[in-house]
């Protein structure tokens, strides 16, 4: 509960939270890329036709949910939640293409190089990356934020995004099959390659928030732990979705010969350890007592997704 929804006697709940957190992370996306005509207008396009095509907006959710249990003012860290999907479209975008897990679909429509071309979908990856780091400094200049802690914030983004995390995985996952033995080397990859973007997500809103150190570890738990969970649910769709639901192709994982959860786990099982590696992300939470409550809840919500 936000310090906010105390103070006004307001107990919302979960996917009330959820869906007010995601309208506003969708309205702010909405305005970053307005721009008169011009030479180059058809990047805008690529980039605001992956961003702003739905997707469960869950790396802002996770920024904002960790900014409000220290602080009430949301508005300071929209730039920073914003930042995090623009990274987080980014790696999509790039993960599609030809080279990389050849997608045609994502977010329930075509993926960005079928319609724009693989220039251009790259292109329009690399500047929502840049743009991301734009906003994010920018805010720092201008906004009431604390400097030294925006700054940090930003540099735990950064790390996370490149070789010691999302790119560092991206690389594993691609290229480092014999590697992966055993469930322990997965979770490497897992942790770089979806862990890394989830992890900053959450400490960085707990450091523009002003959390001190021990909760900015009890926090780094929770998304560690929420991080493994998430990608072995995704392994698990890639098997028992359907298209229509998870907006992407089913059996992308078979088709690209990818070491995943199933390689080493039954679906049973892997679901068995969704469920444990959610407890301990949930158990991380208890020092924040009823103002960890939204969080709790979004680690449920995450095991039982359908997409
Ligand atoms: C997909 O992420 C890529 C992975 C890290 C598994 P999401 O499942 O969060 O994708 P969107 O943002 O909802 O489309
Ligand atoms: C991708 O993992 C993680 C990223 C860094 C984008 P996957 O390749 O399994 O993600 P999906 O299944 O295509 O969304
Ligand atoms: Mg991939
Ligand atoms: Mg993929
Ligand atoms: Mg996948």
């Amino acid at each position: 509960m936000s310090l906010l929804s105390i103070r006004l006697g307001i107990i919302m709940d979960f996917k009330q939270w959820f869906e007010e957190k995601s309208m506003i992370i969708n309205n702010s996306l909405n305005e970053i890329f307005k721009t008169e005509e011009n030479p180059q207008m058809i990047v805008y396009e690529a980039m605001n036709y992956s961003l702003l095509s739905g997707g469960k907006r869950l790396r802002p959710v996770l920024l904002l949910g960790a900014y409000e249990i220290f602080n009430e003012e949301i508005k300071l860290a929209m730039p920073f939640a914003c930042a995090m999907e623009m990274i987080h479209t980014y790696s999509l975008i790039h993960d599609d293409l030809p080279a990389m897990d050849n997608d045609d679909y994502r977010r329930g429509r075509l993926s960005n190089h079928k319609v724009f071309g693989d220039a251009t979908a790259i292109l329009a990856g690399d500047a929502l990356l840049n743009k991301a780091f734009e906003i994010g400094l920018q805010a720092s200049i201008e906004s009431n934020l604390n400097i030294k802690q925006a700054a940090n914030a930003l540099s735990i983004i950064a790390n996370s995004s490149g070789t010691e995390g999302m790119i560092g995985g991206q690389i594993v996952d691609m290229f480092g099959h014999d590697e992966i033995l055993n469930i322990e080397d997965l979770k490497y990859m897992y942790a770089l390659k979806t862990g890394a973007i989830i992890k900053s997500s959450v400490v960085a809103g707990a450091i523009l928030g002003g959390a001190d150190n021990d909760e900015v570890l009890a926090l780094e738990k929770y998304a560690e732990n929420i991080g493994i969970a998430f990608q072995i649910v995704d392994d698990i769709l890639d098997v028992t979705g359907t298209q229509e639901k998870i907006g992407k192709a089913v059996g992308s994982d078979k088709a690209n010969n990818k070491i995943t959860y199933l390689s080493f786990a039954t679906i049973d099982k892997a679901k068995e350890h969704v469920y444990k590696y959610t407890e301990e992300a949930i158990n991380s939470l208890s020092v924040f007592g009823e103002n960890g409550r939204y969080l709790k809840e979004l680690a449920k919500y995450l095991t039982k997704r359908e997409y």
